[in-house]
């Protein structure tokens, strides 16, 4: 096991939903034990880290972001043993594993809010965010527009309105309430307790609510999540918080202090990467990285293209949405709120060039990426199921019945079964022996990016040669670094965003370079000739 207390930065995530990974009991919904069956799919493709959606008893209105009782496992998923089981048989395979908490909001089946909307007096009536009218907090806005009308939601029992950034069915927690920080601070220490690496943490920037502020990234928000921090440091040092904040980067500057997160999602560069692989031109990307400013060595990004979210267009200007979704999503039915439900694969047409170009990036950015489960084989999505489960469909294993998911009849949600992604087709058994597949692809970068810890630790610089449809840049170790771990000191990435054949000069000072992707050695005192989407990792010196 990995004890370098700077272990993520090392590391490649794999978001897994266990609902849709394994179904050991043939109940039709994945489960822990099915979870370790499927270990050594996972050391075949070389992750790091699970990072594990919400697993908790929840009435599922959000998928289980919608927790009833933060102490325990959902029944459909296995049992406490299993779970601990499954920790045990990860960690010793030299696998990590964080899970998602959700702290902002509970499911309003949650005994807590139950007790809350009893009566006026009820000694839990202050956990929750509650108002004689829904006319408080008019300047924030509403996240799941598509659905929610306003953030208040009235409760004729007590004849009170009570706060809501998510669905109606997701009262927000009262941060002001020490109980309630407390309380959130022991459900931590008792999945911490159990062995679990560390947290993404849901929805942070949300915690508690000002008159007059869009009750966005608050002071008193960031003195909360300090709070959390310490806990770790204090008492389970190693261990990793990793924010969901979707924000600009400039603000989410206050989530990476070294007090604070070591790790955030750096949600803006993801659109821009659709956009300039679109367009092929890089510019989209260069602007979001110089609007990155840096983040201290302890500190890290987390790098996605897609996940189990809408593909989120919040970070981006009104014209940039339009064009996206005119670009990306031109049916109705594939946009969501403010973003597109569509996975990987069917948003690059199927294109195994345009998707290993996307992970090649995803993999040399400065950060550590998070491969979504399923992308790695180019699964398709349900644009027709509800919500967002059209990109949460079963894993896709083998040709058997449903994809070798699961035997039940029927299972959580249907599996792919079209004529493009159906898993007859799109399946792990069918990719594992082709050494050209888009799993031995991915499996390959992952493994040259694990053996160069330059692309998790390195520093980067963006290169602007004339051709603007390649996007280039370097990422090179400090002379502290260099000392301590091993692979490239220096590397370049060269990708041509287009379709067509593209010329380069670099002019930098190398005269060469070796790609550690296939080996072969390219000259850098000329012009480099770039085929369509294609990608290089050289390295330098
Ligand atoms: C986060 C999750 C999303 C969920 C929301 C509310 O954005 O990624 O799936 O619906 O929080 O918990």
């Amino acid at each position: 096991m990995n004890q370098d207390p700077l272990w993520y930065k090392d590391a490649v995530f794999y978001e897994l939903n266990v609902r849709a990974f394994c179904d050991s009991d043939g109940d039709g919904h994945g489960d822990f034990r099915g979870m370790i069956q499927k270990l050594d799919y996972l050391l075949y493709l070389g992750v790091n880290c699970v990072w594990l959606l919400p697993f908790y008893p929840s009435p599922l209105r959000d998928d289980g972001y919608d927790v009833a009782d933060y102490y325990n496992i959902s029944p459909k998923f296995g049992t406490l043993d299993d779970f601990r089981e499954m920790l045990d048989v990860y960690h010793a395979a030299g696998i990590k594993v964080i899970s998602d908490l959700i702290v902002n909001h509970t499911s309003d089946q949650h005994s807590w809010f139950i007790e809350s909307r009893s009566s006026l007096d009820n000694p839990k009536r202050h956990w929750y965010v509650w108002s004689e009218n829904d006319q408080r907090y008019l300047q924030t806005r509403i996240i799941f527009i598509d659905t929610e009308a306003s953030n208040w939601a009235y409760d004729p029992h007590t004849g009170q309105y009570y706060w809501h950034r998510f669905y109606s069915e997701q009262p927000d927690l009262n941060f002001d309430n020490s109980e309630v920080q407390e309380e959130i601070l022991n459900v931590m220490r008792f999945w911490l307790d159990m062995g679990l690496d560390g947290f993404r943490v849901d929805a942070i920037p949300y915690l508690f609510e000002r008159e007059g502020t869009n009750n966005e990234n608050l002071a008193e928000t960031h003195q909360f999540l300090k709070r959390m921090r310490r806990v770790v440091d204090d008492e389970y040092p190693g261990r990793i918080l990793l924010a969901e904040a979707n924000q600009w980067p400039r603000d989410l500057l206050p989530y990476l202090e070294p007090d604070e997160f070591q790790m955030a999602f750096h949600f803006p560069i993801m659109p821009r990467l659709f956009m300039a692989l679109r367009k092929g031109n890089r510019q989209d990307v260069v602007d979001i990285m110089n609007d990155t400013p840096p983040i201290s060595p302890e500190n890290q990004w987390c790098m996605f293209l897609r996940n189990h979210d809408e593909l989120t267009l919040e970070m981006v200007t009104e014209e940039q949405r339009q064009w996206m979704w005119k670009e990306y999503a031109p049916d109705d039915r594939m946009r969501l709120n403010l973003g597109i439900r569509r996975r990987l694969a069917p948003l690059l047409d199927n294109d195994i060039r345009k998707i290993n170009l996307l992970n090649a990036l995803l993999f040399s950015l400065p950060g550590s990426p998070i491969v979504y489960y399923g992308d790695e084989i180019g699964m398709g999505d349900n644009i027709w199921l509800a919500d967002r489960n059209g990109v949460r469909t079963p894993m896709q294993w083998d040709e058997s019945k449903n994809a070798g998911f699961s035997g039940a009849d029927i299972t959580y949600e249907p599996v792919i079964n079209d004529n493009g992604y159906g898993y007859q087709k799109v399946n792990v058994a069918a990719q594992i022996d082709k050494p050209d597949s888009l799993l031995n692809m991915t499996r390959n970068l992952i493994k040259v990016r694990s053996a160069h810890p330059v692309f998790g630790r390195g520093g980067f610089t963006m290169l602007e040669p004339e051709n603007t449809a390649i996007l280039a840049y370097e990422r090179e170790l400090s002379e502290a670094a260099k000392m301590v771990v091993e692979g490239a000191a220096r590397v370049l990435v060269v990708a041509n965003m287009s379709g067509e054949e593209q010329k380069v000069t670099m002019g930098i000072d190398a005269v060469q370079g070796t790609d550690l992707l296939t080996g072969q050695t390219h000259h850098l005192n000329g012009p480099l000739i770039l085929n369509p989407y294609e990608y290089l990792w050289l390295k330098l010196g």
